[in-house]
């Protein structure tokens, strides 16, 4: 297959008018705020910028809340804190102390706001919803449902990796001094592995192995579509011993390992027996924030093995995505300095068509500034 043009200009990279595009477009979909066991007990909460809007989530005997993080009286936020416990969230300037459903429910000298009534001071409250256990918000009040907005094949997809039975095994946020298009065409090919990971491959030569770079007999490696892309690796499936060991955890486990670029900033790994999750969030036209979960079946027969097991693999993704992100991450700032200083085209090869996909979905979406259009 032939090499294939680099469409997006170094400026859609660098260009504040290319970010603000790129946040008026983002904005308008569903955002994941974590997965249901961030919010393990009654009252947890988190709060995240969401592209420039505070949002806390608050975990009510309804289910999940989430409220525009400011405050009904004075617009403070209620806290900055990343997460907490609370029955009533409460603000830190005055007091002010909301319920369940964002209502301001106990006001320090309420007679200096006579008259009001219960319901009149709320916190602006923004849509949930889950997928699998993924906890997703939206900021637009009339976005499509979730699972609407996704391609059928990525609902399933999703529900299966991060199936609420399985087991948190990493929960990061990560952020890249450099724009959200720089780490998600990062983890599109697999080119730069040789050069970058040669540290990492030095050391671990045998996980490394497991990456076959072919797809499962009888599939195709690569799936272009409409709204995603994917690559799949055979992993392990031609070892009994790997075999046996994803069976052990949920028998019937497919071996093979398919990375997902849902358009334009999800992207989701699955192998069977372990799920990743990572979506990508403009922040500034040079930096960007990443949400990353991932997760792992646990074998029901498992007990004190299994949990010895699961704590094991949760030190060692920790330490192997830990490794991946210094190593990958190591290179980004020098992407973004290079795209400021430049004005040629750049080229992509067949290896890289995932990116080519991109690039096309971001053009024919009319997502491109005029400045990026040329
Ligand atoms: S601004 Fe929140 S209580 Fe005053
Ligand atoms: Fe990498």
């Amino acid at each position: 297959m032939a090499s294939l043009p680099h469409i997006l200009p170094a400026v859609a990279y660098t260009s504040a008018a290319q970010h603000e595009r790129d946040v008026a477009a983002l904005r308008r979909g569903w955002h994941c705020v974590g997965t249901g066991q961030d919010y393990a007990q009654l009252h947890d909460y988190r709060t995240f910028d969401v592209m420039g809007t505070g949002v806390i989530v608050h975990r009510t005997p309804a289910g999940l809340r989430a409220f525009v993080n400011a405050c009904a009286h004075r617009h403070t936020a209620l806290t900055l804190a990343a997460q907490g416990h609370r029955e009533h969230l409460q603000c830190q300037y005055h007091g002010w102390e909301y319920d369940a459903v964002g209502v301001a429910c106990r006001i320090p000298d309420a007679a200096c706001f006579m008259p009001f009534k219960y319901g009149d001071f709320r916190l602006e409250a923004l849509r949930v919803e889950a997928l699998g256990d993924l906890q997703f918000i939206t900021l637009d009040p009339d976005c499509q449902p979730l699972a609407a907005s996704l391609p059928t094949e990525i609902v399933s997809r999703i529900a299966r990796a991060f199936s609420p039975t399985r087991k948190q095994i990493l929960s990061l946020s990560i952020n890249h001094p450099c724009t959200w298009k720089i780490p998600i065409e990062n983890v599109l090919e697999d080119y730069h592995v040789a050069m970058l990971h040669q540290h990492f491959v030095a050391r671990h030569p045998r996980l490394f192995k497991f990456f076959k770079g072919r797809p499962p007999v009888g599939e195709e490696r690569y799936e272009l579509q409409a709204g995603y892309t994917s690559v799949k690796d055979e992993l392990g499936g031609d070892s009994a011993l790997y075999r046996r060991a994803i069976n052990w955890v949920r028998s019937g486990a497919e071996p093979a390992f398919i990375h997902t670029h849902v358009f334009p900033n999800l992207l989701l790994g699955d192998s069977g027996v372990v799920g990743f999750f990572q979506q990508v969030f403009p922040v500034s036209e040079s930096t960007s924030r990443s949400l990353v979960r991932m997760t792992m079946d646990v074998p029901a027969r498992g007990g004190a093995l299994g949990d010895l097991a699961l704590h094991a693999v949760k030190r060692l993704a920790r330490l192997l995505f830990d490794q991946l992100m210094r190593e990958d991450g190591r290179v980004f700032p020098a992407v973004q300095h290079g795209k400021r200083s430049t004005s040629d085209d750049g080229r992509l090869s067949s290896a890289e068509r995932r990116i080519h996909a991109f690039h096309c979905w971001l053009q024919n979406r009319g997502l491109l500034s005029p400045d990026s259009n040329g």
